[in-house]
């Protein structure tokens, strides 16, 4: 199939991308670098052997939109396209809401007028906010986002809930990550943060190389095990390869469809676990102190991935080891380019 891939040259769009093209699908990429670099489709390229057809631009842009429909043949689309920095969408809420909201919106006027329904849609486990019970399953109940980036992906769950219910031909996903860290095992693509990181493992991995001074934890006061936050950390080609099998998925079907889907590992690990870890694959000492809790932080959430174990005929093969060795050699080589 011919899948256009929104944002795919972000750190989740890349992989996807990778991993489609060993499906056999064709991906092409429409990317305005507004969080991304050109060296990724390098990256791509030396993957893979080939270039990947990529368009520059903004999938705000209707007219952009227009011009990439009707020159291409395209059967689906898997919409990366957005702004994610949390801190970032409470200063400056109207950015995210046109962005992330306002692409959607486009992106399905657009599909509907060259009939093209099948779309996959980057949802995150932020709608979950902090969950009562954990693991949490695609029947826990939404909490009110407490940022509007996480406003935006409750927002744009339920544009496709209600589109589909109105009777259209659509067939939509939206998949619920949790936390995508990791990097290409070939080091040729991985996470590239602009500025100061806001994630922790590409803290880490900046702070390993010597970038940056030492590694903050933010509170270990919390009521867990080891009194730091628990997440769930899947490695991005997993993350990535639920595109593929979502999309296998949705080939299979011809009726109208509104699913969803958590896509994680089914296991919790806690923020000093990954900084144990790290040191351990990596053979070496990080510098890190704890200081005061994050506000807005989630204490403890993991997923139940069990649906899509089931429906998507999807599970993780990678471990936690596998997702720091590979963030740390993608760091090394990012180093080595300097
Ligand atoms: N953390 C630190 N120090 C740092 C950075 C992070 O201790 O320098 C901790 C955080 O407090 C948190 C954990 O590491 O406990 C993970 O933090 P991240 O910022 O890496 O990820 P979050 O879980 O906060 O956020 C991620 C995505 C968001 C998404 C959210 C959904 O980055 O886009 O999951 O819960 F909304």
């Amino acid at each position: 199939m011919n899948i256009l891939v929104t944002g795919g040259a972000g750190f989740i769009g890349s992989h996807t991308v990778v991993e489609l093209c060993h499906a056999g699908h064709t991906p092409i990429i429409l990317d305005d670098f507004s969080n991304s670099e050109r060296s990724v489709l390098d990256g791509l390229k030396n993957i893979l052997g080939f270039e990947v057809k990529f368009i520059e631009g903004n999938c705000n842009d209707s007219s952009v939109l227009e011009k990439v429909f009707s020159s291409n043949k395209i059967d689906g689309v898997i919409h990366f396209a957005a702004a994610k920095a949390v801190g970032e969408s409470v200063q400056n809420p109207l950015k995210y809401y046109e962005l992330n909201v306002g692409s959607l919106i486009t992106l399905i006027k657009t599909m509907e007028k060259h009939m093209v329904e099948k779309l996959v849609f980057s949802s995150s486990c932020t709608v979950y906010g902090e969950p009562d019970v954990i693991p949490v399953t695609e029947q826990t109940p939404r909490k009110p986002a407490n940022s509007p980036y996480g406003n935006t992906k409750t927002i744009g769950e339920d544009i496709l809930r209600d589109v589909v219910l109105a009777g259209n031909q659509f067939q939509f996903i939206a998949l619920r990550y949790f936390n995508p860290v990791g990097a290409h095992e070939s080091a040729e693509i991985g996470e590239l943060p602009s500025g100061v990181p806001s994630n922790l493992v590409p803290y880490i991995t900046q702070t390993a190389i010597g970038k940056r001074k030492s590694l903050t934890i933010f509170g270990d006061d919390y009521d867990t095990e080891d009194g730091t936050n628990i997440r769930d950390f899947i490695h991005v080609v997993d993350l990535a390869k639920a595109h593929v099998a979502a999309f296998d998925h949705l080939n299979d079907i011809s009726e109208p469809l509104y699913d969803i889907f958590n896509i994680g590992t089914g296991l919790g690990n806690s923020v000093m676990e990954l900084v144990n870890t790290f040191e351990k694959v990596n053979n070496l000492k990080l510098n890190y102190s704890i200081g005061p809790r994050r506000p807005g932080d989630t204490v403890k959430i993991y997923g139940d991935v069990s649906k899509a174990n089931k429906i998507l005929n999807w599970h993780t093969e990678k471990t936690l080891e596998d997702s720091l060795r590979d963030a740390w050699r993608w760091e090394q080589k990012l180093a080595s380019k300097k």
